[in-house]
């Protein structure tokens, strides 16, 4: 079909409204499909126009997405660029490093005397923009895209190190209203003083969580700290790494599933971040792997006819791992991604039996190399607690991953 002028310019003026719609709302992402549906039934795009207009969504979506959180840090020896590192692995965000105005400083020398100073003048009159070291122009000076807002920042004599404090105390209220989260990286110090120094210049926020603490003895585990960490956050929108959980069959292998968008997966969701739970599942039926979860969740029960990879919750506390088709009324948890229905029947062990299954908000595949100082033959919970009498589940003992059955 040709596109008639009059349609051409009833589409353009839909695309300028949708745009400033869109550009108002916070919410672009339903307002993109909003706008999508609207477009759909009010007119018959040409092909081409459909392919420009789907373009012209993705992009909004793209930005609208990236745009919400902002990674801000400081590092002068690069951990806290570690960690950044780490955790934008895990959640979409933009990034922005503070830089000092003089990069030539050498602050541990003589005994870390110009560290020492700068922060002993901001001590002196903290209210004072003088006090603070300059830093060099920063890369966002507009923060108001950003609803969620994580400060990462290195210790220096158990308070905020210098810098940061310059970028907090400049843009510290562009911050009001916004949700904010705070790691802190140490040798060893505990934290308690750089979250006094947030507490001071950065007001009127909405603290998301507890500050993470990365120290040396940790560093290497920071991955896992993180990942452990930021289900434990109140995002303005979760991120959409958020609704992701790991299954670990037998310790050998882990895979990753989406969690569905009801109750029950919610309240799963919120079961794991007490602690990863593992049971034990037989085959049933050729098509499933079902075991008893030994606590019980909502029901959000429909007919559903499964396909494999499909993760169901029966009668509210058995989980079921589809490696093939059923049809039955039962409530949709999630997804396994990725895997075809020949790797789920591997993975799964179709057909040869009990399997052991840890499901988790941590991917235990990287735990087989972590170290630890610990003593021989203690186990250790995947939260790094010390389990005196460890039942069930994924234990660290002599730095490998163990299951307990
Ligand atoms: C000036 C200065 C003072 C420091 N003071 C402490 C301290 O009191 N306690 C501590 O555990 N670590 C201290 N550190 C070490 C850093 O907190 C630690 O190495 C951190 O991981 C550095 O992060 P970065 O590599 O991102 O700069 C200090 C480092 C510097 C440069």
């Amino acid at each position: 079909m040709q596109f008639s002028m009059g349609n051409g310019r009833f589409l353009r003026r839909k695309i300028e409204s949708s745009v400033i719609l869109v550009i108002l709302s916070k919410i672009w992402v339903i307002n993109v499909l909003k706008i999508a549906r609207t477009f759909a039934v009010d007119l018959i795009i040409e092909k081409d126009m459909r392919r420009l207009f789907s373009v012209f969504c993705m992009m909004l979506l793209a930005v609208s997405i990236s745009a919400k959180t902002l990674v801000v840090y400081y590092s002068y020896t690069n951990n806290c660029h570690e960690i950044v590192t780490s955790l934008t692995s895990l959640i979409q965000a933009d990034v922005m490093r503070i830089e000092p105005a003089d990069k030539t400083q050498k602050y541990e020398a003589n005994n870390y005397a110009i560290g020492t100073a700068l922060l002993n003048a901001i001590k002196a009159a903290p209210n004072e923009a003088a006090s603070y070291p300059a830093i060099a122009p920063v890369s966002i000076t507009d923060l108001s895209q950003y609803e969620n807002i994580v400060i990462v920042t290195p210790l220096w004599w158990s308070q905020m190190a210098a810098i940061m404090q310059t970028f907090l105390f400049n843009y510290g209220t562009q911050m009001t209203g916004k949700n904010v989260a705070l790691i802190v990286s140490s040798h060893s110090s505990g934290i308690s003083g750089v979250v006094a120094d947030a507490e001071r210049l950065v007001k009127n926020i909405t603290w998301m969580g507890d500050a993470l603490w990365i120290n040396a003895s940790n560093h290497s585990n920071r991955a896992s700290l993180i990942q452990n960490w930021l289900p434990t956050l109140n995002f303005a929108e979760k991120q959409t790494t958020m609704n992701k959980i790991y299954i670990t069959i037998d310790g050998e292998q882990t895979l990753t599933a989406t969690l569905a968008n009801n109750t029950s997966a919610q309240a799963l969701m919120e079961a794991l971040k007490q602690a990863p739970i593992t049971y034990e599942a037989h085959d049933y039926g050729n098509f499933e792997k079902v075991g008893p979860l030994e606590q019980s969740f909502p029901e959000n029960n429909e007919s559903i006819t499964t396909e494999p990879g499909d993760i169901i919750l029966y009668q509210g506390s058995n989980l079921c791992l589809y490696y093939d088709t059923n049809t039955w009324t039962f409530t949709s948890i999630g997804k396994i991604e990725g895997k075809t229905q020949a790797e789920l029947k591997q993975i799964l062990k179709a057909g040869q039996g009990n399997i052991t299954v840890t499901l988790s908000l941590i991917n235990t595949t990287g735990i087989s190399n972590v170290r630890s100082n610990a003593e021989n033959d203690v186990h250790y919970s995947l939260n790094g607690q010390r389990a005196n009498s460890p039942s069930k589940g994924i234990f660290i003992r002599n730095g490998n991953k163990v299951v307990i059955k």
